[in-house]
């Protein structure tokens, strides 16, 4: 049953970590001429109308992205990624949109550069085929189709450069399980492959889900590559508090990228916990397995 609909949510602060580490992997890529490819296992629907029933239901880019985007710091002076991040997010905020993985991947990566966004849900599908469809950019591909899937049949790709974002919504508390074993099946066909793991830090009221996040990030440390994880937290974790922040897990990560992701993150949340009186926002990065 896939119920989840990621408007809800567009531009909050896991949007924020996950957008950020996703266009440092990008940026890294675009280092050298060779194409690489991207996949977008769970695309959502590839760009938000914040003005749409969904988004302006609860708001959560006031308390995400429009925190970062306000405090009217000048870019110069900003740590080099989350510049990237506000300079890619303002021409869609300027239309009151925010960018979901697919946009900023299609207007991160070079027109020689492929790019596979699979969504599974058919109205999600059918709004990320018109949202994307409008940029008429050549090397994308748009898939209805299970993430999973799509990558035992697309991967590897050629040239073998390239990087996977694995965002499911964890609605299923099997939902953990299947990103184990998605990531084992790649590393199994793509040795190279880099590979950034969404995941939500999750209260004791999340029930069976509580602790669910912090496993698999020790079964994906188990596979034995370099890995390492960035974590933020926008409030303290009372057994309450339900989602108290979430994090990235990045396996074979690019060189720099801990450290570039760490500076944007101790600025992000110094905005994030500036203006909340019952916030205490923070975060952390921290090596699994070191890269020798
Ligand atoms: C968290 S949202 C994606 C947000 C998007 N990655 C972004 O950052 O803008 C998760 C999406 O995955 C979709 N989904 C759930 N299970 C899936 C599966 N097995 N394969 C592909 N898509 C799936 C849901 O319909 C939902 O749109």
């Amino acid at each position: 049953m896939l119920s989840y609909q990621h408007a809800f949510h567009a531009g909050n602060h896991a949007d924020v970590i996950k957008h950020l580490c996703w266009i440092g992997v990008i940026n890294s890529l675009k280092k050298k001429d060779k194409p690489f490819t991207l996949f977008d296992t769970h695309a959502g629907a590839g760009t938000y109308d914040l003005n749409d029933a969904m988004s302006s239901k609860n708001k959560e880019y006031e308390t995400g992205i429009s925190r970062i985007i306000n405090t009217g710091a000048e870019h110069d002076s900003l740590p080099e990624l989350l510049k990237n991040y506000l300079t890619l997010c303002e021409p869609f905020l300027a239309k009151h949109q925010y960018p979901g993985s697919p946009a900023i991947s299609a207007t991160a990566k070079r027109a020689t550069d492929n790019l596979h966004l699979m969504e599974l849900h058919p109205a999600e599908f059918d709004k990320l085929e018109a949202n994307m469809g409008k940029l008429h950019l050549r090397k994308m591909h748009v898939h209805k189709r299970d993430g999973y899937e799509g990558l035992r049949a697309l991967t590897p790709p050629k040239p073998n450069r390239g990087a996977i974002l694995i965002d499911p919504p964890y609605e299923r508390a099997s939902e953990y399980g299947e990103v184990i074993k998605g990531v084992e099946q790649v590393f199994k066909r793509w040795q190279q492959a880099q590979i950034v793991v969404w995941y939500p830090l999750l209260s004791e009221r999340a029930g069976a889900k509580h602790g669910a996040s912090e496993l698999m990030c020790d079964k994906l440390a188990a596979l034995g590559k370099p890995c390492f994880k960035a974590e933020i937290c926008v409030e303290k974790n009372t057994p309450e508090a339900g989602m108290y922040g979430s994090g990235v897990f990045v396996l074979n990560p690019p060189w720099q990228l801990d450290s570039q992701l760490e500076s944007a993150l101790q600025n992000v949340v110094l905005q994030l916990g500036a203006k909340s009186s019952d916030s205490s926002a923070s975060t952390h990065v921290s090596w699994i397995n070191e890269d020798h």
